[in-house]
């Protein structure tokens, strides 16, 4: 982790990083001979009334103004193209790292800080950029001038510098020292606030519907609070710099007068160098000012970069393999197995969510995996993608182990319609062309059709071009569900894995998708995740999960007469749909 990886986003405008400090030094010595020339006004012109020299003097003053403001004017078109177009790209590249990013990787930073990354970190460092080229060198320029120019004019005077400026930069320092904790755990908790924003608006049906507006509001206040609490405790010590420094100028500037009016009145000074002495005294004291401020704001700047970095140096946990780069292995048939495959989410967790999985799946064939709440049925399917990896334990398709495909070949031939499922705002036809971006129209109606979809798409008004709203609210569950569904098959798939994908239609729904993926799809291996016996009763085979583990499999009529697992769930099924038919 260092700064060296800001380069790349840097280098595009490295014309504007050496072209500010230049400014800002003609900017300072502009500012810095004004008390100069103005004592030479008192001193010179005025005292020996000699008018012809001050016009000229004060012309020259003037000329330096309008050169000061042309350099400012310069330094801040510069540094706001240089700040605003470096983050641009920074911005760029975290958005690709985050697309290369796994499940679990995600899981580890959570979705809400990402785009707190993402957006307010970046910003931060935008300001901080652009602000620290345009005070960065003024500060130290113009501290090293006028001190230069301070002790020319009376070196004895200039001794009282020796006193403040220590005293001042040691409190900078302890207050600087003691407020920057506080920007990290500031971060930290806007961090929180996102998260909490995040979940209300993704689940503000759930919210609604169980009346949980005033928890929900009494949550995000808290949290807001203690952004406000942190946030405050920050300024609060960053605030006190300005009066320290006040109360130190004020003093620097009591004993400047109080020793250089002795000067005056012991004729061994002039007013003019006694006023712009003065003025010197006043420049140094502000340059360390901003000093201090680009310090702040560039500790500030630290715990967003850091935070930056983070996601950058996050290798992706899911990666092409050096094998897989080497064979580009093509997925040709779609024949699954598992061999002795452990599984835990966190390795932190020791607990594993599978265990000891083997069974094996025949090309073009129909599986079926079938259990309770909980046994695990969906953390097993997501390792054929490799939407995570196994723990321990190997998954082969055609023989090879899925580690050893590309992410891109594995994931093309695979379609996989998961359990929570998400459509994205546009149309029905964006929708599907995800399966399938070449895919033209009647090939996207077949799909449909074969999901059952095509018929309740064609009866709204605007048929395929209806627009969906975000994540596909204004359609019923069901409806989501089979466009999922043909948004799967349209990518023509090896194997296809649907994960409780007919959970929201009817029985004679879903008979007729299952019949429609028989018939067209008669070179896809196909997983179906179901909770009803009569969905999965039909498959070549049937896999019974119970609690991370295989317990039993074979096809339905085996499994009736030799699995006990499985005979309850048939019983526990049919007696209760035989209740309901009494009812
Ligand atoms: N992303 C995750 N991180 C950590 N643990 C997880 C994660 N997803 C699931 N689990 C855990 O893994 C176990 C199995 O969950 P899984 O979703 O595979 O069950 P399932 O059989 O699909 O259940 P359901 O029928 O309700 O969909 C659960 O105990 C769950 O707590
Ligand atoms: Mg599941």
């Amino acid at each position: 982790m260092s700064l060296k990886q800001y380069l790349p986003f840097i280098k595009p405008f490295k014309q504007a990083f050496f072209i500010t400090p230049v400014l800002v030094i003609i900017d300072v010595v502009c500012e810095v001979l004004q008390p100069r020339l103005m004592s030479d006004i008192v001193d010179v012109g005025i005292k020996n009334s000699d008018l012809p020299y001050v016009y000229r003097t004060g012309g020259l003053m003037v000329l330096l103004s309008v050169i000061a403001i042309l350099a400012n004017i310069g330094n801040i078109y510069y540094s706001s193209r240089a700040s605003v177009g470096s983050v641009t790209h920074l911005r760029n590249a975290i958005f690709r790292k985050i697309q290369s990013f796994s499940f679990a990787d995600i899981d580890r930073f959570s979705s809400a800080s990402l785009s707190t990354r993402i957006t307010n970190d970046t910003n931060i460092l935008q300001q901080v950029l652009m602000m620290s080229m345009r005070l960065m060198f003024r500060a130290p320029f113009m501290l090293v001038f006028a001190v230069l120019l301070a002790i020319t004019i009376n070196a004895e005077l200039a001794l009282i510098l020796a006193f403040s400026i220590p005293v001042l930069g040691g409190s900078i320092y302890y207050l600087l020292k003691k407020g920057l904790p506080y920007f990290a755990q500031m971060q930290q908790r806007l961090d929180r606030l996102n998260g909490i924003i995040q979940e209300n608006l993704t689940n503000v049906r759930v919210v609604k519907s169980f009346v949980r507006q005033d928890y929900e509001k009494k949550k995000f206040g808290m949290a807001n609070e203690e952004l406000m609490e942190m946030a405050a405790k920050a300024s609060g010590v960053v605030i006190m710099i300005l009066p320290v420094m006040q109360l130190i100028m004020n003093l620097s500037i009591v004993a400047v007068v109080w020793f250089g009016g002795n000067k005056i009145i012991g004729d061994k000074m002039e007013v003019g160098q006694f006023m712009s002495f003065i003025s010197y005294i006043i420049q140094i004291l502000i340059s360390l000012m901003m000093l201090s401020m680009t310090l702040m704001m560039l500790s500030r700047a630290a715990a967003s970069s850091k935070r930056v970095l983070e996601v950058l140096d996050q290798t992706p946990s899911l990666t092409d393999g050096p094998e897989a780069l080497r064979h580009h292995h093509v997925l040709m048939k779609g024949g699954i197995a598992f061999r002795q495959v452990w599984f835990r989410y966190n390795p932190d967790n020791p607990a594993y969510v599978l265990r000891d999985i083997s069974f094996e799946i025949r090309p073009h064939s129909t599986v079926a995996i079938i259990g309770a709440t909980g046994a695990a049925k969906s953390s097993l399917v997501q390792l054929i993608p490799r939407l995570y990896d196994a723990t321990k334990g190997a998954v082969l398709i055609d023989g090879i182990p899925v580690k050893d495909y590309t992410l891109k070949e594995l994931r093309g031939q695979i379609a996989m319609v998961l359990q929570k499922n998400e459509l994205f705002s546009g149309t029905i036809y964006d929708n599907l062309r995800w399966g399938d971006p070449k895919a033209s129209e009647e090939e996207m109606r077949q799909a449909a059709e074969i999901a059952q979809a095509d018929a309740f798409i064609r009866s709204f008004p605007q048929g395929y071009h209806a627009v969906l709203g975000q994540g596909g609210v204004n359609i019923s569950g069901g409806q989501k569900q089979r466009l999922c569904i043909a948004r799967a098959i349209l990518k023509k798939p090896k194997i296809l894995i649907l994960d409780d994908s007919t959970s929201a239609v009817d029985t004679a729904t879903e008979m007729a998708i299952r019949e429609g993926l028989k018939k067209y799809l008669t070179a896809t291996t196909v997983i179906i995740i179901a909770q009803r016996i009569s969905s999965i009763m039909h498959a070549d085979q049937i896999i019974v999960l119970e609690d991370g583990q295989v317990v039993a499999k074979g096809t339905h009529e085996e499994l009736l007469r030799e699995s006990n697992p499985y005979q309850e769930i048939y019983y526990s099924q049919v007696y209760q749909t035989k209740e309901n038919e009494e009812k």
